[in-house]
C-alpha cells in the first residue's frame, strides 16, 4: 500500500489513479490485479473522504461510477459531427459491388480494409476534454440524441479519464454500448420473477438500461463499451481506421480484438465467414461485419452521401431459422412459483443444435405471437444459444386449432393460480414443483455446488416425502440415499459426503442459495461485502440495504419481504442446526502459486478432506476447477476409486496427480 498522506486532496488524487488502473485492469483488459475487496476497500475510503471534503471532488471521479441523483428529463445531446449510419450488404455480390465502387471513386485498385464485428448494442459518443470524460450521447436521429452523460459515468469500461503520454485535448470518441448475454438472461430472469416486461434482446436491455433516468438503475446493469472510432481521426495524426482502434486501446478503451486488415473481398469473405463460426463462442451479440476502408485519406477523399459514408459497409449475418411443428405448449413452475409456459417442439437443427423446447416467456407473449398446439413454427437462434419461437406459418394452420389458454390451477398441485400482470404464480409453498425449483436451485453450481444433487434425485427425494424444504437435505442418511433409484454404494456415500461438505461454505454463496427473489451471484456478493455475517442481513433495514450502490428500492423490499417471513427464518435456524459454517469474504490478494490459470478437475474419493474443500483450496491458489476431461484440462487429481476420468485423462496425455501430490502442490502454493 502507497504512503498515506494527511493531505485529503493528495490522498484523494492517490486514491483515483490506482482505482481508474485498477478499473482499467478489470473492465478493459480484463485481467484483475486485486480482490474485489481490496477495491471496495480504496473506493470506500475515497468516497469517505470525497464526503467529507466535497470542495476536493473531481469530474473524473470514480466514485461517479455509482451513479447520481435521478434526473427528470434527459436534456437533449448535439453531434458536432453526425454519426452517420451504414448501408447494408446482404451477400457476396454486395460486397463486390461496393468493392468496385470504392476502387472507381479512388481510382486504384488495392484496398486495404479493416473489417470488425458489427456489435448489435447501442451507438453512443463521448467526448473528452483535457484527457476527461466530460460528456455522452446516444445517436439519437444522428445529429441530436439524449444526454447519458451520468449513465455512461457507470460504465465500468468508459475510462473518465484517459491513460499514456499523450492524452489529446479534445476527442469524441464513437463506439457501441453492448449487453453481454449472460447478464441479458440474468436481467430477464430477474425481471420475470418480478413479473416485469422482459427485454426482447440484448440490445433492448443495453438501450433500456442506458436510457434510465435513475443512474443507479445503470449501474446495476452490467453494460460494456466497446470504442470503433473517432469523429476526426486525421486530426489525431492518424493514418487508418486499424491505427485509430489501437490508439483508443492504448488510450484505455476496450476496442474489440478481433479486428483485421483484409485486402481482397476473398480476404473480407474468409474473415466474415470465420467470425459466423465463432458467433455463439462471443459473449456478446454481434449481427454482421462493418468493412470500412482503412486509410484515412481515402475515406476523407469518398466522403459521404446524405446519411452514410462510402467507404463503409456493413454486411449482415443470415439470421440461423429454421421450421418445425409446436407439438404443444407445456407449463413450467419456477422457484418463486412462477408459471412459464415452454414450447414443445418436433426437434429441428437449428445452426447445428437441436432445438426441442424453446421457453415462451408467459402468456401474453403466448398470445401476442398467437401461438397454438399443432402450428408449423420458426424457430430462430438469433445469434444466442437460446432459441426463440418467432411465430407460426399461418398458412399451415391445421383445422381448428384453438388459442392457448393459461389454466386456472397449478399443474403440478393444483392449487389455484395468481395473476400479477403477465406472471401466473402458483402461491403454495409446498407445491413439489416450486420446492423442487428450490432445492435444485440451492445445490447448483453458483450456490451450494452439490456435485451430483441434480433434478431426478430431487424428484424422487421430494416425491417420497425425504425432504420438504433444504434443511431436510443434512438429515438424509447415506441409506435414504441408497433406497432411491439407480443408486449404488459408492454413489450414495459420495452424494451424502457432498452434502454434508456443503455445510461450510461462504456468505455470499448461501445468500444466493436461499434464493431470495431478485437477488443473483452478484447481489449477494455486494450483500456478504457490506454485512459479513447472516444474523446483520436478516435484519437490515430497507434504508441500509439501498444504501449498497447496485441494490435499489425493490431488490430491498423483496429481501425484507424474505427475511420477515416465519418460514424462511426457520429453515435458516434448521440449516444452523446441522452445522452450516459460513465463511466471510478472502482478504487475500491475488497470488501467483504453481496452480495459478491452471484447470483442474477431481475424481475418486479423497481421504484427507471433502471434494468441495479441494476444489475451494484449488479455487483460492488461482486454479480453475471443472467437471470433465478434456484436451485443454491441466490437471486430474484422481482419488481412491477413479472413474472413467482418469482413463481419459490418460488417454489425453493430461497430467495426473495424486491426492498426495496435490497437497504438496498446495504447500507450495
Ligand atoms: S462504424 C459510418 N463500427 O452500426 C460508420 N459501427 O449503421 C460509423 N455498429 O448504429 C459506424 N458495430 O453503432 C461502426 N464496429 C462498428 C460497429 C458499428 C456496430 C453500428 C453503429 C450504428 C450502425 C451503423
Amino acid at each position: 500500500m502507497d504512503p498515506v498522506t494527511d493531505d485529503p486532496k493528495v490522498r484523494a488524487d492517490e486514491l483515483r489513479r490506482l482505482i481508474h488502473h485498477h478499473n482499467h485492469r478489470y473492465y478493459v483488459l480484463d485481467s484483475p490485479e486485486i480482490t474485489d475487496h481490496e477495491y471496495d476497500r480504496l473506493m470506500r475510503e475515497l468516497m469517505e473522504l470525497e464526503e467529507r471534503n466535497p470542495e476536493i471532488r473531481t469530474i473524473d471521479s470514480p466514485t461517479r461510477r455509482v451513479g447520481g441523483e435521478p434526473l427528470k428529463e434527459f436534456r437533449p445531446f448535439l453531434h458536432r459531427t453526425p454519426l452517420l449510419s451504414m448501408d447494408n450488404a446482404m451477400d457476396r455480390g454486395e460486397v463486390d459491388a461496393f468493392h468496385e465502387r470504392v476502387c472507381r471513386w479512388l481510382q486504384k485498385d488495392g484496398i486495404t480494409y479493416c473489417c470488425e464485428p458489427k456489435f448489435d448494442g447501442l451507438a453512443v459518443e463521448l467526448v473528452y476534454e483535457g484527457g476527461r470524460f466530460v460528456r455522452g450521447g446516444t445517436r439519437g436521429d444522428g445529429s441530436t440524441g439524449e444526454d447519458v452523460t451520468l449513465n455512461l459515468g457507470t460504465v465500468g469500461s468508459i475510462p473518465l479519464a484517459l491513460r499514456g503520454e499523450s492524452v489529446p485535448d479534445f476527442l469524441e470518441v464513437r463506439g457501441e454500448v453492448v449487453m453481454f448475454r449472460k447478464e441479458f438472461h440474468r436481467l430477464n430472469k430477474e425481471r420475470l420473477e418480478l413479473g416485469e416486461q422482459l427485454f426482447a434482446n440484448p440490445r433492448n436491455a443495453a438501450a433500456g438500461s442506458l436510457r434510465q433516468l435513475d443512474p443507479k438503475v445503470t449501474a446495476s446493469r452490467a453494460l460494456v463499451f466497446f470504442a470503433y472510432g473517432v469523429s476526426d481521426a486525421a486530426q489525431l495524426g492518424m493514418y487508418s481506421q486499424y491505427d485509430t482502434l489501437s490508439l483508443l486501446g492504448e488510450l484505455g478503451f476496450r476496442v474489440n480484438p478481433d479486428r483485421r486488415r483484409c485486402r481482397s473481398v476473398e480476404e473480407i469473405w474468409a474473415f466474415s465467414r470465420e467470425l459466423q463460426e465463432r458467433r455463439d463462442a462471443l459473449p456478446y451479440e454481434i449481427d454482421g461485419v462493418v468493412i470500412k476502408v482503412d486509410s484515412i485519406v481515402d475515406q476523407e477523399t469518398l466522403g459521404v452521401k446524405s446519411r452514410s459514408p462510402r467507404w463503409a459497409v456493413a454486411l449482415k449475418f443470415p439470421p440461423v431459422q429454421a421450421t418445425t411443428v409446436l407439438r404443444g405448449i407445456g407449463l413450467q413452475v419456477g422457484r418463486t412459483g412462477v408459471v412459464t409456459p415452454v414450447a414443445l417442439l418436433e426437434p429441428v437443427k437449428v445452426g447445428g443444435v437441436t432445438v426441442s423446447r424453446a421457453t415462451l416467456h408467459n402468456v401474453d407473449e403466448v398470445l401476442r405471437k398467437d401461438l397454438r398446439e399443432g402450428d408449423t413454427v420458426i424457430v430462430q437462434r438469433a445469434g444466442d444459444v437460446i432459441p426463440e419461437v418467432v411465430g407460426p406459418v399461418r398458412a399451415a394452420r391445421p383445422e381448428g386449432a384453438l388459442p392457448f389458454a393459461m389454466p386456472d390451477n397449478c399443474p403440478v398441485c393444483g392449487s389455484t393460480l395468481s395473476r400479477e400482470s403477465a406472471q401466473h404464480r402458483c402461491v403454495n409453498i409446498s407445491c413439489p414443483a416450486v420446492v423442487r425449483a428450490r432445492i435444485f436451485h440451492f445445490a447448483s453450481k453458483e450456490a451450494l455446488d452439490i456435485e451430483g444433487l441434480g433434478r431426478k434425485i430431487i424428484h424422487q427425494l421430494v416425491e417420497r416425502g425425504l425432504v420438504r424444504d433444504v434443511s431436510d437435505l443434512y438429515r438424509l442418511t447415506r441409506d435414504d440415499l441408497m433406497s432411491l433409484e439407480g443408486f449404488a454404494e459408492i454413489s450414495s456415500s459420495n452424494l451424502h459426503a457432498a452434502i454434508q461438505a456443503s455445510r461450510t461454505t461462504t456468505l455470499e454463496r448461501f445468500i444466493h442459495a436461499l434464493g431470495i427473489p431478485q437477488v443473483g451471484i452478484v447481489a449477494a456478493r455486494d450483500l456478504a461485502r457490506r454485512f459479513r455475517g447472516l444474523d446483520a442481513l436478516m435484519h437490515a433495514g430497507e434504508d441500509e440495504l439501498t444504501a449498497i450502490p447496485r441494490i435499489g428500492p425493490e431488490m430491498a423490499r423483496s429481501i425484507r419481504t424474505f427475511f420477515e417471513a416465519p418460514e424462511n427464518c426457520q429453515v435458516i435456524q434448521r440449516l444452523k442446526e446441522h452445522g452450516l459454517t459460513l465463511q466471510g469474504p478472502s482478504d487475500q490478494p491475488i497470488r501467483q502459486t504453481a496452480l495459478t490459470g491452471l484447470s483442474i478437475c477431481f475424481t475418486g474419493t479423497l481421504t484427507s478432506m471433502a471434494r468441495n474443500d479441494a476444489k475451494a483450496r484449488a479455487q483460492a491458489a488461482g486454479a480453475r476447477v471443472v467437471d470433465s476431461v478434456g484436451r485443454k484440462l491441466d490437471i486430474l487429481v484422481a482419488g481412491a476409486d477413479p472413474g472413467s476420468k482418469l482413463d481419459k485423462a490418460r488417454s489425453l496425455g493430461v497430467r495426473i496427480l495424486t491426492e498426495e501430490e496435490f497437497l504438496m502442490l498446495l504447500k507450495e502454493a
